[in-house]
């Protein structure tokens, strides 16, 4: 099959490489022609383990290329993916879907013959309709069948929520646009693979209601964390006790200092007005976004309880500050919140990261260092935002050293509050005594 993948972010570049690796010949399209140069050139320009392997491997199979020109791969195309961006719009929550609605318009006077257009954006409920009616608009005589055809991949493990997903779901009711979804995935399909054939509007709110699920589900578990802080009890041990009944799930029951990202924050707010517009509120969501945005910034007051409520000319040292590990996304990050909250009581930060450098334009007043013991130096107390493995396997004792007062705030829960007392820290973990 031949693909255009219209827009070369993160969704775009990781399911173009894939697709390309399942045997397909891709043309991954931006109108950044710096990007565009830069990945002929071999170049990655996100942080994501395994892609730059794979995109070469493709790439030297002649399977996989890049082009600022829409035109040449989209009259090709079996498939075309629209992969573009669907921000936040500023102001109301909505998804702001001018990107969207730019490709589908430069995509149908390209059309050539039948072509299945796909989106892969996570857009609101009816954008599928909306696409359809502007290709309809601009080539009355296009030949298409526009599907939804949502992404699940977590950044961090995107290839292999790619190549091994829990299922792929497909929303189109036209036959000739199932069976090239079919080929398209048939790797996949070989695997057993669920394979979800829906309406467009289904597979539209699939993916919103899956989002919006996985984030209640961890604002759950944050709340019971407070609780088991109040009255004494573990949440590491009740997120095992409730998550191993088959009906819950173990998984996403990590308590923490809230979730962050490129996708939970825009999506439940997404979800949000989507369900008032249509008169049918999705009142859980509503409050899962408030306790969430309030959370991330009371995880300044937790660290200024481990120092006695006092940060004023504190030395705080951060680590992490990304929305999780093994990426180098700053979007939304739990980071982007206490930091501020921490200065704006009087603390002065110092902070490491191993990938998320964009926080050194997003944060002001902030000391960057080069490596947790340089940032554990001189510190009152130590933070742990985000679980990157390398803080997992810190020499405490040369931290203990470095600090002014051995206080370390675990906001991921990486180390055992036994542990962490023998070795003489004053240890402050999240939901646990
Ligand atoms: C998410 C979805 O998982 C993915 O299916 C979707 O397509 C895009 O959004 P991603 O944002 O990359 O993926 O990261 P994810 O691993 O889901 O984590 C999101 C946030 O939740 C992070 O801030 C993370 O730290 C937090 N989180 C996750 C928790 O606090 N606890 C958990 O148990 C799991």
């Amino acid at each position: 099959m031949h693909v255009a993948m219209i827009g070369t972010g993160y969704v775009g570049l990781v399911s173009g490489a894939c697709f390309a690796d399942f045997g397909h010949t891709v043309t991954c399209i931006d109108k950044d022609a710096g990007k565009i140069e830069r990945l002929k050139a071999g170049g990655i320009p996100i942080y994501e383990p395994g892609l730059d392997l794979l995109v070469a491997s493709n790439v030297k199979a002649g399977r996989l290329f890049f082009s600022t020109d829409a035109a040449e791969a989209v009259k090709d195309a079996d498939a075309v993916f629209i992969a573009v961006g669907t921000p936040s719009r500023r102001g109301d929550g909505h998804a702001d879907l001018s990107y969207v609605h730019a490709a589908a318009e430069e995509i149908a006077g390209l059309l050539d013959g039948f072509t299945v257009v796909v989106t892969k954006s996570t857009v609101p409920v009816g954008t599928g309709d909306e696409i359809e009616a502007i290709i309809k608009e601009t080539r009355p005589d296009a030949d298409v069948a526009v599907v939804s055809n949502p992404e699940f991949l977590r950044e961090g493990a995107a290839i292999e929520d790619f190549k091994r997903p829990d299922r792929v779901v497909v929303g189109t009711q036209d036959e000739r646009a199932k069976a090239v979804m079919r080929e398209l995935y048939r790797p996949l399909y070989l695997n057993e693979t669920p394979i979800l054939f829906t309406s467009r509007r289904t597979s539209e709110l699939i993916k919103y209601a899956a989002n919006a699920f996985l984030a209640m589900k961890i604002t759950f578990i944050n709340e019971v964390a407070d609780l088991c802080e109040a009255v004494g009890a573990d949440v590491q041990q009740v997120a095992r006790g409730i998550g191993l009944d088959g009906r819950i799930g173990g998984k996403f029951l990590n308590a923490g200092p809230g979730y962050g990202g490129s996708c939970f924050p825009k999506d439940t707010l997404a979800l949000v007005r989507t369900a008032r517009a249509a008169g049918s509120p999705v009142e859980l969501i509503e409050t899962t976004v408030k306790v969430n945005d309030a959370r991330k910034k009371a995880m300044a007051a937790k660290v200024s309880r481990a120092v006695a409520g006092d940060l004023a000319g504190k030395t705080v040292g951060v680590l992490g500050l990304t929305f999780k590990p093994n990426t180098d996304d700053m979007r939304d990050a739990p980071a982007l919140d206490i930091v501020p909250a921490l200065q704006a009581q009087g603390a002065k930060v110092q902070a490491f990261d191993p990938e998320g450098h964009e926080a050194q334009t997003m944060l002001t007043g902030v000391d960057f260092k080069a490596n947790p013991y340089d940032v554990a130096e001189g510190a009152d107390v130590l933070v742990i935002i985000t679980e990157w493995d390398q803080f997992r396997a810190l020499d405490l004792d040369r931290i203990k050293l470095l600090m002014n007062k051995p206080v370390l705030v675990d906001l991921r829960n990486i180390y055992k509050p036994e542990d962490m007392q023998a070795r003489g820290f004053l240890y402050t973990s999240v939901g646990r005594a």
